[in-house]
């Protein structure tokens, strides 16, 4: 396939541009930003071509999505604490940036695959969220999130464009930014700095191995019907104490780094979905959270040529200025 992969020197946009064209051969075109969390770094070995610009840019998407089949949008802001302290490039990106693209892939007729987020359904106390569980999200970043999902579906609607949505659960796995749960954890045990816990730590998240959420955007990608939204959930649930006590563990760090730090406004306690919809197209997730978290761990730890330029960049201020504390 021809892809036009927006948001693709990202986190989960990488790892899905190289299972792309390693894998399948496919032709891609990323165009990206850039943002604190886009580098270019994470696409180097990988044969593509790259457009640097916004999906919001109407010049920088008719570029890029010359020659393409298909747009796969993972574009977005996506940290829930930014989007509490500067909510503006949300709502620029996922409002904006969304329209331009449903735009440019309805005047060339192209599959649209919008990626979302299991956050837009909001907080479930127990059972899971399915595909038709109402939208109920909490943070600037669900919410923008949650408004670009409606905007997809109201072009399948009513222009008949062919859209499909994937709302993936937390995502773990190399390549991911270091404001992030579970990198944040790896790289400060290793650092010796302090593990900080939000609140009591027993919120729930559903973890989801990138390369699984890859393998589940590629399936509805080929067999998703149009105007459909897909569930693609991890394996395991596990409490964020429990995420970092096994942190802790595997990288031998002192225990008393963790610190409870107050909460963060509308936190939301758990999330949880049901994925059978997906299932149903033969996807499964092939890793379990126990193995891809150790897995996860080793990577950062043999990659310091990734993550130090960031750690010792712009990402310490952002730390500063979030935690009230400097990195060691
Ligand atoms: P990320 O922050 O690592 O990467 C986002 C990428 O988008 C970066 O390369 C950035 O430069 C680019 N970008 C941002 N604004 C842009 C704009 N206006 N125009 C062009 N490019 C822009 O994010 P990620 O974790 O890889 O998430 C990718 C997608 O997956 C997002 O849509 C997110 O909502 C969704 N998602 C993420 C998770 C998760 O756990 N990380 C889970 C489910 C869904
Ligand atoms: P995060 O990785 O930001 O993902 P999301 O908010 O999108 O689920 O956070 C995962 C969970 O970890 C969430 O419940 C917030 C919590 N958390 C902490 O306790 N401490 C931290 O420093 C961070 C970044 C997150």
């Amino acid at each position: 396939m021809k892809l036009l992969v927006c948001g693709g020197a990202g986190f989960i946009g990488s790892n899905f541009v190289r299972a792309r064209v390693s894998e399948f051969g496919d032709e891609v075109t990323v165009l990206d930003k850039l943002t604190y969390a886009g580098r270019k770094e994470n696409l180097e070995g990988i044969d593509h071509r790259f457009v640097h610009g916004a999906i919001e840019d109407p010049a920088s998407v008719a570029d890029a999505i010359r020659g393409a089949e298909a747009v796969v949008n993972f574009a977005a802001e996506t940290h829930v604490d930014r989007s509490i302290s500067e909510p503006d490039a949300f709502v620029r990106t996922h409002s904006l940036g969304t329209f331009v693209l449903l735009e440019a892939a309805r005047e060339h007729s192209l599959r649209y695959l919008q990626v979302s987020t299991d956050e837009v359904y909001g907080s479930i106390e127990s059972g899971s969220f399915t595909e038709e569980s109402p939208l109920e999200p909490s943070s600037p970043y669900s919410a923008t999130k949650a408004g670009a999902d409606l905007l997809v579906q109201s072009y399948s609607r009513t222009f008949d464009l062919e859209t499909v949505i994937c709302r993936g659960s937390n995502n773990y796995g190399p390549y991911q930014y270091p404001e992030k749960l579970i990198p944040l954890m790896i790289l400060n045990a290793l650092h010796g700095d302090q593990l900080p816990v939000y609140g009591d730590g027993q919120q729930v998240r559903n973890w989801l191995h990138v390369s699984d959420f890859c393998s589940g955007i590629g399936r509805v990608l080929e067999q998703g019907a149009s105007g459909e939204v897909y569930n693609v959930g991890g394996p395991d649930e596990c409490a964020n104490l429990e995420v970092v006590e096994r942190i802790i563990e595997m990288t031998g760090a002192d225990p008393a780094l963790l610190t409870y730090v107050t909460d963060r406004p509308g936190h939301d306690r758990r999330y949880s979905l049901s994925s059978e919809k997906i299932k149903a197209l033969g996807w499964e997730a092939q890793h379990q959270f126990a193995q891809g978290l150790a897995e996860t761990v080793a990577w950062y730890q043999e990659h310091a040529a990734w993550w130090e330029p960031i750690r010792s960049g712009d990402y310490r201020a952002y730390y500063e200025r979030q935690y009230g504390k400097s990195l060691g």
